[in-house]
């Protein structure tokens, strides 16, 4: 068979809205990069057509899909198989469809790891600090706990924060109120809630009574460069932006799929980054 009679590899986003995604920028990027008869869609799925969309969308030539909201908590009872990376984050945001069945993974988990470690970051320096107990702080604490950190969780809602603490023994539970004066006894802060992105509520939080070697890690990335990671870069700290995340948790959806592992590097961010301006 002559290569351009090969079918073009199809995957894309399902979410409701979807319009936002960058998704189909970065993997459109790769795609290019490397080559590859493949396209990467937006793909409008409404809750209640979940389901049949699963369905469907193999035979129509798709080899996986990314899952966005409303759909990640949804797409665990769709799937045939569940990665443990799904389980532990109770959501799934990677699809691949292969011999029949429909795979879910998350790689939210992975993405944060590996931006860290792009950043020159150990997950497991010392004591990790979430903000946050959404799914974000969910599949995060699981990923920094499989890595060998020992894991806080600290949130406005402290009930939320008890009951994700107890999915993860032996982590910690610190209230709200005392994020700022407990900091110095941890080595990584990372926000994973909503505070500091556009058009929502700034994040409070005071970096003064941080140890010197402390890494701030911000996964909210509209915009790039947030108050968080602003104050740890005056205050001579090590700021891991959230940009990166969503770059690393791609990568394993794009080898599944399209078979080739992807770089993340200066260009990718250089192409998504411009896109958020
Ligand atoms: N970089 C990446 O690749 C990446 C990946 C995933 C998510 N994200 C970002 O991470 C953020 C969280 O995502 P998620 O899916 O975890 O959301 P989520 O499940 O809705 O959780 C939101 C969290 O933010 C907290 N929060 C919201 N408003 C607050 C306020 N006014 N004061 C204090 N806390 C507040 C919530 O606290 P309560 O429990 O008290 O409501 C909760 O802990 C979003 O900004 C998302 O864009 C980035």
């Amino acid at each position: 068979m002559r290569l351009h009679d090969s079918p073009t590899l199809l995957a894309g986003v399902i979410g409701w809205p979807v319009a936002h995604s960058r998704s189909p920028k970065l993997h459109g990027a790769w795609l290019a990069r490397y080559g590859i008869n493949g396209e990467y869609r937006l793909l409008p799925v409404a809750p209640a057509a979940l389901p049949a969309a699963l369905r469907t969308l193999p035979a129509q030539g798709f080899v996986g899909a990314n899952l966005t909201i409303p759909h990640k908590e949804a797409a665990l009872a769709l799937c045939d198989v569940l990665h443990p990376t799904a389980l532990r984050a109770k959501a799934v945001n990677t699809l691949e469809f292969a011999s029949g069945k429909i795979i879910g993974s998350n790689t939210d988990g992975i993405g944060f790891i590996a931006n860290l470690r792009a950043h020159g970051v150990d997950p497991a320096r010392g004591p990790a600090l979430i903000l946050g107990a959404g799914g974000a702080a969910r599949a995060i604490g699981a990923a920094l706990q499989d890595a060998g950190a020992a894991i806080t969780f600290c949130n406005r809602t402290p009930d939320r924060a008890i009951a994700l603490a107890k999915d993860f023994p032996p982590a910690n539970v610190l209230p709200w109120e005392q994020r700022e004066t407990a900091l110095k006894d941890f080595a990584l802060l990372v926000n994973t809630t909503s505070l500091g992105m556009a058009h929502q509520p700034p994040l409070t939080m005071s970096l003064e009574n941080a140890s010197p070697d402390l890494a701030v890690s911000d996964i909210v990335y509209v915009p790039l460069q947030t108050s968080l990671l602003v104050e740890a870069v005056a205050r001579g700290l090590k700021p891991v932006e959230g940009l990166g995340m969503l770059l690393h948790q791609a990568v394993p959806g794009f080898r599944a799929w399209f078979g080739v592992q992807p770089e993340v590097d200066a260009e990718l961010y250089r192409i998504v980054a411009a896109d958020l301006l």
